[in-house]
């Protein structure tokens, strides 16, 4: 039985990562979605409502689970005996950034750090974009898992969308 996590901040979870946890899905027998916390962020969704919006947008997905990351995300890889930590790529940026963190995991636990590219229609779909769009108005709808729209408002304090994109 092969175990890969798939971690990230899911602040909120969106359909990018919902892409690659299904392509991850594909390729392992257990993905356990590990939601942690980034240092280099400030998070807007509690913890906890990050792990309940991606347990209910990752729900259908046979062998997927969720958990929330205390510490470092090496201590879970650990636990569950994973094989794989898999991420995903939109660009080079990413890269440049995944990569030190790939490394890091290596050397802290031996497990690899895989990369699987997302589906190309979302490559602009970022979770602090995703917010940035909400906070001015705009329609997150397509974006995101239904019932992250309104979590992401209502943590900003923002009304549903009324005509903030222009397309
Ligand atoms: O979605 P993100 O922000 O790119 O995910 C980064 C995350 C949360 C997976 C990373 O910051 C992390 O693993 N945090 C948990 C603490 C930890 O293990 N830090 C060392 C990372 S090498």
């Amino acid at each position: 039985m092969s175990t890969a996590v798939c971690p990230g901040s899911f602040d909120p979870i969106t359909l990018g990562h919902v892409d690659v946890v299904r392509r991850a899905a594909t390729m392992f027998d257990v993905v356990v979605v590990a939601v942690a916390q980034n240092s280099t962020k400030a998070p807007l969704l509690a913890a906890g409502v990050r792990v309940e919006l991606a347990r209910e947008a990752l729900a259908g997905i046979p062998g997927v689970r969720v958990e929330l990351v205390v510490g470092l995300l090496a201590g879970l890889v650990r636990e569950v005996g994973a094989v794989a930590i898999v991420k995903g790529l939109r660009s080079g940026a990413d890269f440049d950034s995944e990569l030190p963190m790939g490394l890091m995991n290596r050397h802290l636990t031996g497990v690899e750090t895989i990369f699987v590219v997302g589906d190309q229609s979302l490559a602009h779909v970022a979770s602090s974009l995703v917010k940035d769009v909400a906070r001015h108005g705009g329609d997150i709808e397509d974006l995101v898992p239904s019932s992250v729209g309104r979590a992401v408002r209502e943590a900003l304090g923002v009304s549903p969308a009324g005509g903030g994109n222009t397309v």
